[in-house]
């Protein structure tokens, strides 16, 4: 049997106090549970690699998924992504609320790869909830946040159903009652061709007033849906996996303490962590897909916790082009 005590979450009623401690939770790194309009989010800062990594861990989630940075308002989204007039029409119109738009990430935006698992957009949302507008506020930072569940679970629409699914898990739940919405926000992606990528608190119709006729994810051919998109992120240079040795004209991603020598390696965790792995894995590949290489070597990362994500990510970015 495990100690109750020791799995039972901080759950605070949101005082301006529990607010400044939940802002304080997210600056040293660590995961607050705070209600939005839709339903709880999992929140930690969006531009810390290793707290962005440990939302990861806290759902157990199979693979990386990307997840939703929360932003104040228009002029905090516009940091972070190109801006359009697609999502100037829909922000007027639809934010704040259960809406997020999927744009391409700018190059000075400071926010972790891993939010966006290597891919080259952000997706981003004003929330309407006036808590997380105040934790936002008061956290001065981008605020990454999945649905506050572990992975297969349906998402929490109360403070109770966070601490029954996550426990311990998070540092701090914020307690700001039931959502009003209850359903997850409306993605839409505005990279290319205005695409609906999961239906939810805005209707369809209501951003086709604005946009027109939008594609849908798995309709017609699209190849758009999340999960799809997701798997495109591969670096140039092919990968080898469960590498024990590194050519002269290889790179070498690196895991543990027993890496061999290599001309260029990373390390994603010289200690064997899979939080720090986890956190360094889009930026390393990143910084070795160089040119005048012929590959790179990865060396086994091991198929537990956040590992299995790892190696998801890993084994998709090891597949043949197609
Ligand atoms: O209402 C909501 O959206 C809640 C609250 C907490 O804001 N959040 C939420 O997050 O539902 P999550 O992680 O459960 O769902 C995020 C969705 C997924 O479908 C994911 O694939 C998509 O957004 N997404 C995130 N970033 C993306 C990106 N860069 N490109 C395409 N899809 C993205
Ligand atoms: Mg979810």
């Amino acid at each position: 049997m495990t100690d109750p005590l020791a799995t039972a979450p901080r759950v605070l009623a949101a005082t301006p106090d529990a607010i400044a401690e939940a802002a304080r939770v997210l600056r040293r790194g660590g995961l607050v549970a705070f209600p939005t309009e839709t339903v709880y989010g999992l929140g930690a800062d969006a531009t810390d690699d290793r707290a962005v990594a440990a939302i990861f861990a806290a759902k157990e989630r199979p693979r990386f998924n990307p997840l939703i940075v929360h932003v104040a308002n228009v002029a905090a989204a516009q940091a972070l992504v190109d801006w359009s007039d697609a999502a100037a029409r829909l922000a007027d119109r639809f934010w704040p609320g259960p809406l997020t738009l999927v744009l391409l990430r700018r190059a000075e935006a400071r926010v972790s790869l891993l939010v966006s698992t290597g891919l080259d957009s952000v997706a981003v949302r004003v929330p309407a909830h006036p808590l997380a507008q105040e934790l936002l506020r008061a956290a001065g930072m981008p605020i990454a946040a999945p649905s506050a569940n572990r992975s297969g679970e349906v998402s929490p629409t109360r403070a109770e159903h966070v601490a029954q699914s996550l426990g311990s898990a998070v540092d701090l739940i914020l307690d700001g009652g039931p959502c009003a919405v209850g359903l997850e926000s409306t993605v839409v992606d505005l990279t290319g061709p205005p695409a609906l990528l999961r239906p939810g608190g805005v209707p369809r119709e209501d951003i086709e007033e604005e946009l027109g006729k939008l594609e849908v994810a798995g309709e017609g051919g699209t190849p758009k849906s999340p999960g799809m998109l997701a798997n495109h992120y591969a670096p140039g240079l092919p990968l080898r996996l469960d590498a024990t040795d590194a050519a002269a004209d290889e790179a070498l991603l690196a895991f543990g303490p027993d890496a061999p020598a290599a001309a260029v390696t990373l390390n994603l965790s010289p200690t064997g962590d899979l939080a720090e792995a986890a956190a360094n894995l889009f930026a390393h590949l990143r910084a070795l897909d160089r040119p005048g290489l012929r590959g790179i070597a990865v060396m086994a990362v091991p198929e537990r916790g956040l590992g299995r994500a790892i190696n998801d990510r890993l084994r998709r970015a090891a597949a043949p082009r197609t």
